[in-house]
């Protein structure tokens, strides 16, 4: 199946409720790339080639899903970063907010008319994604990889020294 964007072993950061998001949203990417006629739908659609407008609205409909899963995304993050103590928290959060800043931005120009949804905006999103995904999301999956390899370890520890107790 043709696909924009690939969500390979590469994309993985091991935590999967992260993955499980991630993978969601470039699924979205996927379908704007296939709504905007930018890759080849698969399977081969059998309604015929939609109009413009169509096309259009189908592609800022999926924006929009877009910029929702992305807020929803970076709340639930952001918790599990609470919840394990993750030291980078805050700078964490600044770039969430960037980032969802940047998407309003480009769906405002995409309203107003001066940005079409077709490659350009692909690119930018698959960029926008990609940058901080391989970048601070894998700085956190890994402490959060660590932090929960080292409490299931205290725990069996724990669990051990009852049982020899008792
Ligand atoms: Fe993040
Ligand atoms: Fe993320």
């Amino acid at each position: 199946m043709p696909k924009y964007m690939q969500f390979g072993s590469n994309l993985e950061l091991g935590v999967d409720a992260m993955d499980q998001e991630h993978r969601e949203m470039v699924d979205l990417l996927n379908q704007l790339a296939c709504a905007c006629g930018v890759e080849p739908c698969w399977p081969v659609p059998v309604e015929p080639r939609p109009a413009p407008e169509v096309r259009h609205q189908r592609a800022r409909a999926l924006l929009n899903r877009l910029e929702q899963a992305a807020r929803e995304h970076f709340l639930s993050e952001e918790a599990m970063m609470s919840a394990c103590a993750y030291p980078e928290l805050e700078p964490h959060r600044t770039e969430h907010h960037i980032l969802l800043a940047e998407l309003r931005n480009l769906l405002q120009s995409i309203d107003s008319g001066q940005e079409r949804i077709g490659e350009a905006v692909l690119r930018e999103l698959k960029l926008w994604l990609l940058g901080h995904l391989v970048t601070s999301d894998k700085a956190f999956a890994e402490h959060y990889r660590q932090t929960r390899d080292a409490t299931l370890e205290r725990w069996s520890s724990t669990r051990l020294e009852r049982s020899l107790s008792s």
